[in-house]
């Protein structure tokens, strides 16, 4: 049984806030989280990943050194450890334009104090971040899901690169919506998008097969728009996608050019560092 995917998005557009308002907070802390909040439907999105002692913390990079003032992996750091560090002075250094006091005792969260923090106030676009280094992380994320109600409240979308941690979460919960996300590399000689793992083709290669397969687990595709400075996908391909019965969530995009130009293509929803931007563009298009 797989989600359709108008059961799964009542917005004609998603704004999904991309580890949260990270255009103007430090990125996956209640700064970034809370901003993202303040905008009317948008979604939550972070990456989640496991400590040294178990527990799901949200955080993108797999070392901690770019957006923290410690160094090493994740998987080397206790919570304990991980959550004694400055998640947000990098912020301030990096952005001094934006900069702010507050964000400098910015800590990382573990995914139960976000759930604890917004509850189904708001929505959660949780990705599995690099599961094959991050072992068994679907067990303990759909437990704590269904422990926040996040299911019955459609406030919940799980997302992965990964084709087998997502395949793993339908099997513990069916009515959990995953979104696959797609990556595509351009050929320096031929131009051509070259195929993803054994995912997907190049986009114009897609088949029905191909879709099916998708669809047998997940009600849509995440895929980026471009790759160095060539673009990936096209209007033709959104459309394609939408008449195979997917959801298309196109990721990062920050330009109000391309979200017009993206939302006119017909994609179901954007991935943003600028959640609020991208809320004023929905409402005027
Ligand atoms: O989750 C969609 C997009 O966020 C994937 O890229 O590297 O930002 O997690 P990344
Ligand atoms: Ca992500």
């Amino acid at each position: 049984e797989v989600l359709d995917p108008s059961a799964v998005q009542d917005q004609e557009i998603m704004n999904i806030a991309h580890r949260g308002a990270s255009g103007s907070a430090p990125e996956a802390t209640t700064f970034a989280f809370d901003q993202a909040a303040e905008v009317e439907n948008a979604w939550l999105e972070m990456d989640v990943q496991k400590t040294k002692d178990g527990r799901l913390v949200v955080i993108h990079d797999e070392d901690v050194k770019r957006t923290t003032n410690g160094e090493g992996e994740v998987g080397e750091f206790t919570l304990k450890e991980l959550q004694n560090l400055d998640a947000g002075s990098w912020f301030n250094e990096e952005n001094p334009n934006k900069a702010d006091e507050s964000y400098e005792n910015a800590s990382v969260m573990t995914l139960k104090e976000v759930f604890e923090r917004y509850g189904t106030e708001e929505n959660y676009y949780i990705e599995t971040k690099s599961p094959e280094l991050n072992n068994d992380m679907e067990e303990p994320l759909v437990e704590l899901v269904e422990e926040y109600d996040l299911i019955e409240n459609n406030s919940i979308i799980i997302q992965s690169f990964n084709q087998d941690s997502l395949k793993t979460i339908h099997e513990l919960n069916q009515d959990i919506p995953l979104i696959q996300l797609l990556w595509w590399e351009v050929d320096e000689e031929t131009g051509k998008r070259k195929e993803w793992l054994d995912i997907t083709p190049a986009p114009e290669d897609m088949t029905a097969e191909d879709y099916e397969e998708i669809r047998s687990y997940a009600a849509g595709i995440g895929p980026h728009l471009t790759f160095e400075d060539t673009e990936v996908i096209d209007e033709e391909f959104v459309q394609k996608t939408l008449d195979h019965n997917l959801l298309f969530h196109v990721y990062t995009i920050n330009s109000e050019d391309n979200m017009e130009r993206l939302i006119d293509w017909g994609v179901t929803g954007i991935f943003t560092n600028y959640p609020e931007q991208l809320q004023r563009v929905i409402e005027e298009t």
